[in-house]
Parts: C-alpha cells; sequence; structure tokens
C-alpha cells in the first residue's frame, strides 16, 4: 500500500473528469485524512495557466471547509504540456524531482482524466518520462475502452506494452458504489437469500437506469457512443456480473474477478430479437435528441435501450436479466429488481409476486416486496414491504462517493473493484455483435420516447414478455 510519499499526478487536469470527479474525490480523501502522507497532488494539462487559475479549477467542485480547501492548494500544483513528444513529460519529470526532493522512494500515481484519442500516447509518454524507478507506479484509467472487441483489444495492447496488469486500475466507477459493493455480503451473508438465487425461485432480473436530462452539452461525446457503449457495457454490466456470479473462494481481488469472468462468459451475445432500442424526442420546452446542434443531423442514436440477457449455467439458465437504460425519462433512478415466481396458488388468487430491490441510487435502499396479512379481523393477504432505507437504519453514516472508494482502494493496491483485462474482453464478447448492427446500413431505427417519459411506449410490453409481472402497487 502508498502509506507515505507519493505524488499523484492528474492528466487532464483541466477537464470536466478532472474538475468534477477526480479532484473533490481526492480532497474528501484528503480532508478525512486518508491520502498517503507526504502526498503532492500534480495538474497536467495542454492548457496554459497559472497556479492560482488552475486552483480555481481545481477547487471549484469541492465540498468541504476553507482551511481545508487552503491546506490542499498547498499540496497541489500544475504544470501544462503536451501529450505527444517528450518534452512536456520532461518537464513534469523535473517538477515531481523538485517535489520528491531527496526521498528514497519515490512513488507516483498516474490518474488518467483524459480523452480516448491521446490515452495511449499518453501511457506511452510516461513510461519512457515519468516511470519511477525508486518507487511504485500505478496508472488508473477509466471508459472509454475502445468501441468493440477489436479496438479495445488494441488499445489494452497497447497499454499492456507499458503497464502490468498490476500497476493497471482500470476504473468503472459503479464498482465504487456502496450497494454494488453490497451485493456479496447480501447474497452471500444472507441464508434464505443464498438459497432462492436461483432459476428455482427467480422469475426474472431487471437493472434499470434512468436519467431525468438529456445529453444536452455533450451530444458529440454521447452520438459516438450511444446509451449501450456508455453505460450498459460497463456499469450495469458489472453490476449483472456481481448479481450473479458464484460465491468467490474468498474476497481477494483475484478470486471475486475470477468469478465475475466466469458468470460473464456463460452469457452469449446479445440477440437482435432480445433488444429494444429508443430516442427522446421534445417535449414541452425539453428537446429532443436531435434538437442538440453538437448531434448529427437525422442520427439514429439510441438513447435509451432495453435488452435481454441470459446467463446459461445451472444455477440461471432460463432466467432473463433484463437490462434497462435511458436518458431524458421521468425520473433519477438506478436500482436492482429480482422478481421471485408466483407463490402456490392453492388457497390463494392472484397473490402478487415477491420482489427484492436494490436501490443503488438515490437513497440507497434495499426492500422485500412480501405479502402479509391485513390487520383487523378478515383474512385478506395486502402486500407489504420490509424496509431497509440506508438514511434510516445507518442515519448519519457517511456513503463515501464512488470515486473516493475506488482511489483509496487503488493507493491501497486493492483491485478487487477493477476491472481486470479478462472481463473487459467479455464485456465487448456480449455487446459487440448488437453494436455493429446498430451502427451499420441495417440499423433499426429507435422507438421515439417524449422527453421526461419512461420511455419508449413498448417498454412494458417488452418486459411482460420476459415474465416480468408489475405488481399491483405501481
Ligand atoms: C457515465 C456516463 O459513465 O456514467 C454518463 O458516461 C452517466 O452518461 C454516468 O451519466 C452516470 O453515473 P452516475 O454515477 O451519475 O450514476
Amino acid at each position: 500500500a502508498l502509506k507515505d510519499e507519493t505524488v499523484v499526478v492528474v492528466l487532464g487536469a483541466s477537464g470536466d473528469l478532472a474538475k468534477k470527479k477526480t479532484f473533490p474525490a481526492l480532497f474528501a480523501l484528503f480532508a478525512q485524512g486518508l491520502l498517503p502522507k507526504d502526498v503532492h497532488i500534480v495538474g497536467y494539462a495542454r492548457t496554459k495557466m497559472d497556479e492560482a487559475e488552475f486552483h480555481k479549477r481545481e477547487t471549484q467542485y469541492l465540498k468541504g471547509d476553507d482551511s481545508k480547501i487552503e491546506e490542499f492548494k498547498k499540496i497541489s500544483s500544475y504544470i501544462s504540456g503536451q501529450y505527444d513528444g517528450d518534452e512536456g513529460f520532461q518537464e513534469l519529470l523535473k517538477h515531481l524531482e523538485k517535489l520528491e526532493g531527496d526521498r528514497k522512494t519515490k512513488n507516483r500515481v498516474f490518474y488518467m482524466a483524459l480523452p480516448p484519442s491521446v490515452f495511449t500516447t499518453v501511457a506511452k509518454g510516461l513510461k519512457k518520462n515519468v516511470y519511477s524507478e525508486d518507487g511504485i507506479n500505478r496508472i488508473i484509467v477509466e471508459k472509454p475502452f475502445g468501441k468493440d472487441l477489436e479496438s479495445c483489444r488494441e488499445m489494452m495492447s497497447e497499454l499492456k506494452a507499458q503497464w502490468s496488469e498490476n500497476e493497471t486500475y482500470r476504473i468503472d466507477h459503479y464498482l465504487g458504489k456502496e450497494m454494488v459493493k453490497n451485493l456479496l455480503i447480501l447474497r452471500f451473508g444472507n441464508v434464505f437469500l443464498d438459497a432462492a438465487f436461483n432459476k428455482n425461485f427467480v422469475s426474472n432480473v431487471q437493472i434499470t437506469f434512468k436519467e431525468p436530462f438529456g445529453t444536452e452539452g455533450r451530444g458529440g461525446y454521447f452520438d459516438e457512443f450511444g446509451i449501450i457503449r456508455d453505460v450498459c457495457q460497463n456499469h450495469l454490466l458489472q453490476t449483472l456480473s456481481i448479481l450473479a456470479m458464484e460465491r468467490p473462494v474468498s474476497f481477494s481481488a483475484e478470486d471475486i474477478r475470477d468469478e465475475k469472468v466466469k458468470v460473464l462468459r456463460s452469457i452469449p451475445a446479445i440477440a437482435q430479437k432480445d433488444v429494444l432500442l429508443g430516442q427522446y424526442v421534445g417535449e414541452g420546452d425539453k428537446p429532443g435528441y436531435l434538437d442538440d446542434d453538437t448531434v448529427p443531423k437525422g442520427s439514429v442514436c439510441p438513447t435509451f435501450a432495453a435488452m435481454t440477457l441470459w446467463v446459461n449455467n445451472p444455477r440461471w439458465e432460463g432466467v432473463p436479466f433484463i437490462m434497462k437504460a435511458g436518458k431524458a425519462l421521468n425520473e433519477s433512478k438506478v436500482e436492482i429488481r429480482v422478481q421471485f415466481k408466483d407463490a402456490l396458488q392453492g388457497i390463494f388468487t392472484d397473490i402478487p409476486r415477491n420482489e427484492l430491490v436494490m436501490r443503488i441510487q438515490p437513497s440507497e435502499a434495499v426492500y422485500l416486496k412480501m405479502n402479509a396479512k391485513l390487520p383487523g379481523f378478515a383474512t385478506r393477504a395486502v402486500p407489504t414491504e420490509l424496509d431497509l432505507t440506508y438514511k434510516k437504519r445507518f442515519v448519519d453514516t457517511n456513503i463515501p462517493q464512488a470515486y473516493e472508494a475506488l482511489i483509496l482502494d487503488a493507493f491501497k493496491g486493492d483491485h478487487s473493484n477493477f476491472v481486470r483485462d479478462d472481463e473487459l474482453d467479455v464485456a465487448w464478447k456480449i455487446f459487440t455483435p448488437i453494436l455493429h448492427w446498430i451502427d451499420g446500413k441495417d440499423a433499426p431505427k429507435p422507438e421515439p420516447y417524449p422527453y421526461g417519459s419512461r420511455g419508449p411506449k413498448q417498454i412494458d410490453e417488452f418486459t411482460s414478455k420476459y415474465g416480468y409481472k408489475r405488481s399491483p402497487q405501481e
């Protein structure tokens, strides 16, 4: 673990990701005393600016008391330079050496908050010029990792030529979310859940991602990727893999990731017939996707997708895993919903199904929909909930932000919540065929849905086709 004498270099320091996620996470760790001792933070980007201007940007989204922010500024500095060639990186090296002084260990963590176009060039430049021979080196990288299986492999092999798997930390920030991290304990630490988590008891599983805003302002980026590459192939599939995997041999990073890879390998590529695509259109004063000037005219890029995946192993064979994700929908919500099979009807007529819901955000919660007798003289069943809402049960407990948790793990050298190269490979295998179909000249036309709605009108028909029964309360 990196306990002291570490320099963190944030590449792409003038960009949005750095400003909104990386610096706030670093600051939160700093304020809680969780960063290594004697840490320095160095921003690096092409933009020329003086230290004052950099500090202004660096601290724009920080939350905390002013004196801590001042302290944080004191350990932060900035160097501008190019992403290609050696010159900029040589300057960076000089700067690091100045900060490191006569330290014996020179640990360097490189956080790549960069667009994919310069990513491998920078990884090479860093290795060549700024790699520490007297300490630990780590490189933290984040999606997009290519656009399909082939481009991902190309990118990974270029990266691997420079940085070992052990030095590489691939972020999928969903793996840092409290509720996703909770899955292991929920599933394997509760005997009744463990016993019921299989095809004998589960009818269908839904993993839902909903955002109430469109792609305003990042239409250009989004149009190249679409909702499937943006959140399904990574965030939602990672969540699914932990939800569906077998119990790992231990909590170690390799044991956990071995099981994730194994379950992912049993998922065949998604079939065209199991896909429903949508694109939002304007509603009231809210613009449609195509109204964004940065979006190419007539684009058929999906902003909504529902897909069914099948896990062909003894535990899950035949159970549909429905993934739904969309922008510009009616609410902000990410949840996993495991719907159990019907109770034996025998003495009942139409008793609702049990459902286990794990709400990832907002307001973390786990609740189990179950039937109970309506209190009173008559014997009547009523749907109720066993409700574990975190705000109520863990009052005043700080739930760390995903990026804080992950950056801390990277300092500790714990890879459990980072994506291993073989995971990435299988993840792309599952999605590449439908992505090529969607990108190709036979691209299906996405179904329109109004901004702020629940998605294309076919959505309920889609989920019910895979056995989902809406409960009477909804
Ligand atoms: C990012 C996507 O990876 O995840 C965004 O590029 C999306 O489009 C975001 O909004 C969602 O993350 P979160 O943490 O807000 O659920």
